[in-house]
């Protein structure tokens, strides 16, 4: 009786994907994109069923992976109002209440991200003076962080610095600037946080896969008293929630000059008393939402900036040509250029561009679930409830998009038809796509050209022997860390600097 079940239940999966291209395995087994889970190589692998089986593929029972820009479109664009997989349930941060990020379902989750999309868009953030200060003083600790350890060390840990600005910069725009960390200044409660965070990534695929091994490694561990990166996220969970409650406290609503998510929130609250907003903002969603934001920001952002600072000291003749380009632009008083003209600078904006194609700061699994009634995808029919996601991972590999495809290569964003260009920028999707598309986009930019300028107006980097394309080889875990988890850098004054 068994053995029928069994067989039925195979030869069902069979026929309801017997259209999707793909190793016959996956459509009636989880094993093969499991081991690529726990060795934390799914991205890859998944890119090396597109090579072989083409822009669609089945790569686990019920699952479907896509490589075109067309099928992207059909399933994130906001007509399309897919939900979001059960995958995200691993973000629920404080229990009940869901943040923007991890809100599954399309109408709620539309209605959520009014309460904070304009509070993160260009136009809001590039025009508050307060955002870009704050970057900016964050940016001038690194560069003293820098001055003090290569005064006694040959090498630095970019990753660990990026990790500190990013956090540091973030907790600032979300809890204001009283509540916010100060990492970079030195050693803190918050820097062993976010050591373990690191740490604690690795694991991740592994328990988003056997989340009862995992509980029960934790529990083991906790007893044997090792492993306590095991549980940096509920610490991370406790820090946020501890300094989201004070910031609450302290908080002046009809204060003009504050600004911070939190107070965003709360004068949305008070619109909503008078009617204006048709969500109500419970306060464990405020929580839940500082967490998030928190969250998403810090890793994805330190990721980014070290790939960058990694690609610029394997190569240098493209810092030497951003700092080139730098210096044509008038300094302001901390002797950076404002961000308006370092966001103009096209070699600057070149290089990033090409870490955000090469070195996507996410793990890829931004899975939607088919609606009912089915879906036809890239020509094939998918059933309800089949959970499909992009590949980004194939779609920056595209050859008909981009012209070199495998290395760091900035001057193909640079000599280009403005037709290509646009091309390749309808194909670089690191920040997602459509209805849910990244809402710190502009932040990210903004932290990492600011840090970058920074650098590279004081300093020449160049790699470290103990930084290897091994140490470096980006994992597929839920923020894409680097598989060494640091990045050793030299860093030389430039004589005409003055720090
Ligand atoms: C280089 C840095 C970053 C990358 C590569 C990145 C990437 C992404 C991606 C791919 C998504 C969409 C996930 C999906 O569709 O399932 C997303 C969503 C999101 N990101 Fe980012 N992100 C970055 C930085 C940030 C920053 C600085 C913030 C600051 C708050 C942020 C906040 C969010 C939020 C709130 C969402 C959820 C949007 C929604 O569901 O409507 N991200 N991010």
């Amino acid at each position: 009786m068994w053995v029928f079940y069994t067989c039925s239940f195979i030869t069902g999966l069979l026929v309801t994907y017997h259209g999707v291209p793909g190793p016959l395995l996956n459509k009636i087994s989880s094993v093969p994109l499991a081991v690529g889970d726990i060795f934390l190589r799914r991205n890859e692998k998944i890119f090396k069923w597109h090579q072989k089986y083409g822009s669609i593929v089945c790569i686990s029972p019920n699952e479907v992976s896509v490589a075109s820009i067309d099928a992207t479109r059909k399933i994130y664009s906001t007509n399309s109002r897919y939900d979001k997989s059960n995958y995200f349930d691993n973000f629920k941060g404080y229990g009940a209440n869901h943040s923007i990020f991890a809100t599954k379902l399309f109408e709620e989750h539309k209605k959520k991200r009014k309460l904070t999309f304009s509070f993160y868009q260009a136009s809001t953030l590039y025009t508050k003076t307060f955002i870009e200060e704050g970057i900016r003083l964050n940016v001038r600790s690194v560069l003293e962080h820098i001055s003090i350890l290569s005064q006694n060390t040959s090498t630095i840990d970019v990753y660990s610095f990026t990790d500190w600005y990013a956090f540091d910069n973030i907790t600032r725009i979300v809890l204001g600037p009283v509540h916010c960390s100060h990492s970079i200044k030195g050693d803190s409660e918050e820097r062993r946080i976010l050591r373990n965070l690191k740490h604690c990534q690795l694991w991740g695929p592994f328990r988003v896969r056997f989340p009862w091994a995992f509980q029960v490694m934790t529990f083991l561990c906790k007893y044997a008293n090792i492993g306590g990166h095991l549980k940096a996220e509920l610490e991370l969970a406790k820090w946020c929630r501890d300094r989201a409650l004070k910031a609450l406290r302290d908080i002046k609503v009809d204060q003009a000059n504050s600004y911070s998510l939190i107070h965003n929130l709360l004068s949305r609250k008070g619109r909503h008393k008078q009617g204006l907003d048709n969500f109500s903002l419970a306060p464990d969603f405020i929580e839940a939402e500082v967490l998030d934001n928190i969250n998403a920001a810090e890793a994805t952002v330190s990721v980014t900036a070290t790939y960058a600072i990694y690609y610029l000291s394997r190569e240098i003749k493209w810092q030497t040509r951003i700092r080139n380009e730098l210096l044509q632009l008038p300094r302001e008083l901390d002797g950076l250029p404002t961000f308006a003209n370092i966001n103009k600078a096209p070699v600057l904006d070149a290089c990033l561009m090409e870490v955000y194609r090469l070195k996507p700061a996410v793990s890829g699994r931004a899975e939607r679930v088919i609606p009912d009634g089915g879906r036809l995808i890239s020509g094939v029919y998918l059933p309800e409830k089949t959970i499909v996601s992009t590949s980004v991972t194939a779609i920056h590999h595209n050859k008909n998009s981009f012209t070199i495809l495998e290395e760091f290569a900035p001057q193909q964003w640079l000599d280009v038809t403005s037709h290509h260009r646009s091309t390749m920028e309808t194909h670089l999707i690191p920040f997602g796509y459509g209805a849910r598309l990244c809402l710190g986009k502009p932040l990210a930019t903004m932290e990492i050209k600011l840090l970058l300028a920074g650098i590279y107006l004081h300093y020449e980097t160049r790699l470290s022997k103990l930084t290897t394309e091994e140490s470096m080889k980006q994992t597929s875990t839920h923020d894409a860390v680097p598989r060494g988890l640091n990045c050793e850098i030299q860093f030389c004054g430039l004589s005409s600097c003055n720090v």
